[in-house]
């Protein structure tokens, strides 16, 4: 048996020698590993420490995150800087390559080691007051803790609900929903956002204003990012060619 082995071994190797150029070229090449890239939406990596019931209401969560990313990348892929959302919430000068880029690599990156958990090992859902979460930060700068707060009844949405219930865009939290909350989320995450998305403005109005000047962080803007995102999905999606914006068109 092992000579047999052995034996094909050999004559495997007599046979495929001379390397061909091809072969020397992989067998060379190790900067970037080829393996378990062939997914274009892997999954959000979910810690062993949420159970059963909250590892579903995640993946579901995450499902409707990657959808909301999705339908961004694919309304600025359609429309550029024609579209009226992107001329509100970016301003009219901007680039859409930026959004373009933030909303792909939340639908599409590679996850590397980034990770959300449901335990609490920094004691912040213990100790602090109304979190329902946290990015780790400088503890674990690719993980995100959920606090149990997040899966209390009402305290999150999902994406059928957009338009019902008396949301609108414009007056509403931008954490009201569990993609819009983990969208921000995955924004703190480097391994998503390459650590260029951040806290510029706060809130609609805000959002708004920084756009109108002009100011070219309105496309690295958390905030800017996320009414983005759920305002188109509202209006193609929730209650097409009209959505719930709570704002008068033009303005
Ligand atoms: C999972 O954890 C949550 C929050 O700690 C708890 O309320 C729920 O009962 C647990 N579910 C199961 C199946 O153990
Ligand atoms: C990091 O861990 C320390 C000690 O456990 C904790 O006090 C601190 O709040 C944590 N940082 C974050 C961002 O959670
Ligand atoms: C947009 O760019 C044009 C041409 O560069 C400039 O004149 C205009 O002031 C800019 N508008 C804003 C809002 O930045």
């Amino acid at each position: 048996m092992r000579s047999s082995i052995i034996f094909s071994l050999l004559t495997g190797a007599a046979i495929s020698f001379p390397l061909t150029a091809h072969q020397e070229i992989t067998t060379t090449t190790t900067i970037l590993s080829t393996s378990g890239s062939s997914s274009t939406t892997p999954a959000f990596p979910i810690h062993s420490s949420c159970n059963s019931t909250l590892s579903r209401q995640l993946t579901r969560a995450f499902d409707e995150t990657i959808e909301l990313a999705s339908r961004a990348r694919d309304h600025i892929l359609q429309h550029g800087q024609t579209s009226p959302f992107v001329q509100k919430y970016f301003g009219t000068n901007s680039t859409t390559i930026a959004p373009l880029g933030v909303f792909s690599r939340v639908a599409s990156a590679d996850r590397g080691r980034m990770l959300f958990r449901c335990d609490d090992p920094d004691r912040n859902c213990a100790t602090q007051e109304g979190w329902a979460g946290h990015w780790r930060g400088s503890n674990a700068t690719q993980e995100t803790v959920i606090c149990d707060l997040s899966f209390a009844p009402g305290k999150r949405r999902w994406l059928d609900q957009v338009c019902g219930l008396g949301y609108t865009v414009s007056k509403d939290a931008t954490n009201l929903f569990w993609a819009t909350d983990l969208l921000h989320r995955t924004f703190h995450v480097p391994q998503v956002s390459e650590d260029a998305v951040h806290h510029y403005a706060d809130g609609w109005e805000e959002v708004l204003e920084m756009a109108g000047k002009g100011d070219e962080r309105s496309v690295f803007d958390s905030d800017a990012l996320i009414y983005f995102a759920i305002d188109v999905y509202a209006y193609e999606v929730a209650e097409p060619g009209r959505g719930c914006g709570g704002y008068q068109m033009g303005n």
